[in-house]
């Protein structure tokens, strides 16, 4: 899978890149929420999100990054100005790395670019929200230092989830 040769890079995702997001985020959700957000929810997010739903994000414009490895895509994040109004003005939406290459160092690389790219945006700050029982990436950013600064709830069907927001100055 990775060689001593091999080339890993983080470039702006185009639209020829839509099908492989597909594949991405299908098997990196399923991975990480399975047993978390109900199957049937699970299942329709994933479903939701097309190739045609990513060309359309990535031709408006969309702060998409992909992580590719010897030509492949395995990972991807999307960031952009905080959603919601506080004094963290970046945040990171959506960081994942297909299951094979977690644990590789890969997801450092992917979150240390978004922040570079938040940096060059003048965006100081950086927020981003998991869920509560997402126990390893709550880990990944914390050792990264980021630290709980605000909580909430979702409802996904019948099922409450807890999201958690970490924060960087
Ligand atoms: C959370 C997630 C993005 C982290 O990415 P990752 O690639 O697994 O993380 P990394 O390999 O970069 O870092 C994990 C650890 O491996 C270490 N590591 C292992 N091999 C390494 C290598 N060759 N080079 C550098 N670091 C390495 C890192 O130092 C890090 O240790 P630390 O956190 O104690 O410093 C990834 O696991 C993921 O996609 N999870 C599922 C989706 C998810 O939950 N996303 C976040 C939603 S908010």
């Amino acid at each position: 899978m990775l060689g001593a040769s091999s080339h890993v890079g983080v470039r702006a995702a185009q639209r020829s890149d839509a099908e492989a997001l597909v594949g991405v985020f299908d098997e990196s959700w399923r991975n990480a929420y399975a047993g978390i957000i109900p199957h049937l929810h699970l299942d329709l997010m994933i479903r939701r999100r097309t190739a045609t739903w990513w060309r359309r994000v990535i031709a408006a414009g969309e702060s998409i990054s992909v992580l590719e490895i010897d030509g492949k895509i395995v990972g991807y994040a999307t960031f952009g100005p905080a959603r919601h109004r506080c004094k963290h003005q970046g945040e990171i939406y959506e960081l994942y790395i297909t299951p094979i290459y977690q644990g590789l160092g890969f997801g450092e690389l992917l979150f240390e670019s978004c922040r570079h790219e938040l940096d060059l945006r003048s965006l100081n700050g950086l927020i981003i929200w998991a869920l509560i029982d997402n126990t390893s990436a709550i880990d990944f950013y914390w050792r990264r230092g980021g630290r709980p600064v605000a909580s909430t709830i979702d409802r996904i069907g019948r099922a409450k989830l807890e999201k958690v927001a970490l924060a960087w100055s």
